[in-house]
């Protein structure tokens, strides 16, 4: 951790990535291994467009599943202390895979959030997009004043992220000194993308996780256990 937060302490730049881990001491379950598994499914097999004109009913639940974990929880030491270090650095990019809005809570700003927003609403039909923050839909598959189908406002597999949202995240992974990459298996593109073009722009990587991941041979520093523990630990 000290080699880390002499990085941390130098940098003027620092950009972040986080993912599922994060939110996994709020109790929300990441999408991976036996937690992320809902009725046998997998996230792959749900968050796509053809699963959802197939049976959007089942694809609802499933967030619908997801909304009512994500509006119990509370935001936990890790995201506070991101929130904390942005305060700190005089350019700091938080860019987030994650739908909840835990960090928003914890008080990061200007969160990019590339995979979208759980409380996000949008009609297939006339495009509308609306926020609602009920736990849980009561009619699913909801519908939108048009008669149109609406879907959840999250980014699909297969489907592009919001442009402008990328453009700054790539810009952000461009420009840092340092990248914290933290709880996510970094498997899903592009959003993992941004690890490697950070690394070829010339920052220092660093990992925090739980376990080692696809990228843990590539990085500079690991730092291994759960995030509540160990950010306030390095913000300190
Ligand atoms: P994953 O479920 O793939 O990975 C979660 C990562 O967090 C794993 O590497 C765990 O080891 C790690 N982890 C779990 N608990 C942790 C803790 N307390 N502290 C630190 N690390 C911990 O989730 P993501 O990488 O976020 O996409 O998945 C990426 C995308 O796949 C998601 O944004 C979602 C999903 O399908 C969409 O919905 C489009």
């Amino acid at each position: 951790m000290e080699q880390t937060r002499a990085w941390l302490k130098q940098a003027r730049s620092v950009a972040v990535l986080t993912g599922a881990g994060i939110s996994a001491e709020s109790g929300v379950p990441t999408f991976r291994g036996k937690q992320g598994l809902w009725k046998q499914y997998r996230p792959e097999e749900l968050a796509n467009a053809d699963a959802f004109h197939r049976d959007p009913r089942l694809v609802w639940e499933w967030y619908n599943w997801r909304r009512s974990l994500i509006a119990k929880a509370h935001p936990n030491p890790g995201h506070y202390a991101l929130a904390d270090l942005a305060s700190r650095i005089p350019n700091f990019t938080l860019i987030s895979q994650n739908v909840d809005d835990l960090h928003e809570q914890a008080g990061s700003r200007d969160v990019l959030k590339v995979h979208g927003d759980i409380w996000q609403l949008r009609c297939l039909n006339c495009g509308r997009q609306h926020i609602d923050p009920r736990p849980a839909l009561p009619e699913i598959p909801p519908h939108c004043h048009c008669g149109g189908l609406l879907r959840p406002g999250v980014v699909w597999f297969g489907e592009e992220l919001p442009r402008h949202i990328w453009c700054k995240a790539l810009q952000a992974a461009r420009t840092a000194e340092l990248f914290l990459v933290i709880g996510t298996s970094a498997v899903v593109y592009p959003a993992a993308s941004l690890v490697h073009i950070a690394k070829r722009a010339g920052a220092h990587i660093v990992e925090l996780n739980i376990t080692e991941t696809v990228i843990t041979n590539d990085i500079d520093d690991f730092l291994a256990g759960p995030c509540g523990e160990i950010l306030p630990k390095l913000i300190a």
